[in-house]
């Protein structure tokens, strides 16, 4: 077990280059299943999510092939179906993807219910009426998922009663392969729905709409192997910009897609935050400035993502004044402001809301991630705070940030990781 250790109070100054996005590698990682043939994955991020997501695969038969740190040859071919460890698929919420990839492929799936981050209750129902409605018969016990298209796929209409990013990827991935037209209304616009439909595309699929509320499949019968490179991950680019902020410092942050950032840089904006984008860069300039307040509601995109939830609201505890944060996106995910309230944070959540009392510094305490992103928040507050922060439970930043620590300490922060006890 390691803890991360900061001496805080420096600005982040010089330049970060964000890593592809995690919640595209991952659908397409599970989405190489659906593909007899070797897919070369491109701008994969090193993250432990993706690690496990390998061994998942690897166990079912896979064969996985390094070709350098962010590249890597998936080859399915050989994979069993229905065979996946319970146990490695309990570490990730992505798991759940292999259910759509295995009905796609065998027209049956077999897999351990998935496990992930604490936001509350994290319901499937959508993506088992998606199955349904193409045709499988869908059986859950506590421990696995069990669906089987008795008479075949066929493809369908879909409308989902809420907006799901997880249930729109599964859907697509069970359907890519399914005889007829598929229709998913009321799907997620999120880039990286847009980035998987662009991977089965490129493998031979026929899927338009991608980025909007309506996604059309046109089933074809098989894939094939492909080159595919997953787009930059925004959430990343954006805890950077975050920090940045938060640090009074002055950060270029590359490699990122500017539009995917904008719920984000309008806030800064807003916040007093100067940020100037480029076509594949965003910086954020605040040396000398004060942050004013502001309120979010977290949204499905193009809305304010609720991955960023936690680490602005650490801003907010840093802006003059009271800030309200809406999470409307999951039932719990306030937990972290315990944590930020050792730090002397000044927050009271009340359900959805919580109301954040600007203070002029948080206090160095030692402090926990709950969750990956709110990891990142403490991550956050530990750099703009003066004095040692530690954050125990760091494996779960670990999940989703590619070398964070070797990204900051680049760019001026004092920060390094420690083995506990
Ligand atoms: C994905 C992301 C997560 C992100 C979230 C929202 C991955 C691995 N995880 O999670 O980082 O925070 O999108 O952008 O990509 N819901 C139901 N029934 C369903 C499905 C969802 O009620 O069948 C509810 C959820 O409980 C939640 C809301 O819908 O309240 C949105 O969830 P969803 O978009 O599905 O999130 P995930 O795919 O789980």
């Amino acid at each position: 077990m390691e803890k991360i250790l900061i001496d805080g109070g420096k600005p982040l100054v010089g330049e970060i280059e964000t890593s592809g996005m995690k919640n595209a590698a991952l659908p397409i990682i599970f989405g190489c299943v659906l593909v007899k043939g070797r897919c070369v994955i491109e701008n994969l991020p090193e993250i432990d999510d993706v690690e496990v997501s390998f061994q998942i695969l690897e166990d079912m038969g896979a064969t996985i092939e390094r070709i350098d740190r962010t590249t890597y040859a998936i080859d399915c071919t050989k994979v069993r179906g229905g065979s996946s460890s319970v146990q490695l698929v309990r570490k990730l919420r992505a798991s759940y993807y292999l259910l759509g990839a295995e009905i796609g492929r065998y027209g049956k799936a077999y897999v351990g219910s998935p496990g992930g981050c604490d936001f509350g209750c994290r319901p499937i129902d959508q993506h088992i009426k998606g199955f349904e409605a193409l045709g499988c018969t869908v059986r859950m016990d506590g421990n696995y998922v069990e669906a089987v298209a008795h008479k075949g796929l066929q493809g369908t209409n879909i409308f989902f009663d809420l907006v799901s990013v997880g249930a729109t990827l599964n859907v697509m991935l069970a359907a890519v392969c399914a005889p007829g037209v598929t229709v998913i209304e009321n799907a997620a616009r999120e880039p990286h729905i847009v980035d998987l439909a662009n991977f089965l595309n490129t493998c031979g699929g026929h899927i338009s709409g991608a980025g909007t509320d309506t996604i059309k499949i046109k089933g074809v019968t098989e894939l094939h192997g492909c080159t595919y490179a997953i787009i930059p991950d925004m959430i990343e680019a954006g805890t950077y910009m975050i920090a940045a902020a938060a640090t009074g410092g002055h950060l270029k942050v590359t490699n990122v897609i500017p539009k995917h950032l904008e719920s984000i840089t309008s806030k800064l904006c807003e916040m007093g935050v100067t940020v100037t984008e480029g076509d594949d860069f965003v910086e954020v300039a605040m040396e000398g400035k004060k942050l004013t307040r502001t309120n979010v509601k977290t949204l499905p995109y193009p809305g304010f993502p609720t991955d960023m939830q936690p680490q602005m609201a650490v801003l907010m505890c840093l802006a003059e004044g009271i800030s309200n944060m809406h999470e409307s996106v999951f039932d719990n995910r306030f937990r972290y402001t315990e944590e930020l309230a050792r730090m002397g944070a000044l927050i009271k959540v009340s359900g959805k809301m919580a109301r954040i009392e600007g203070v002029k510094s948080l206090r160095p305490a030692r402090v926990r991630a709950v969750d990956l992103r709110a990891g990142a928040a403490m991550v956050i507050a530990g750099l703009a705070t003066e004095g040692t922060t530690e954050i125990d439970n760091i494996q779960l930043i670990e999940r989703g940030y590619d070398d964070l620590v070797g990204k900051l300490t680049k760019c001026g922060a004092d920060i390094r990781k420690e083995q506990v006890g």
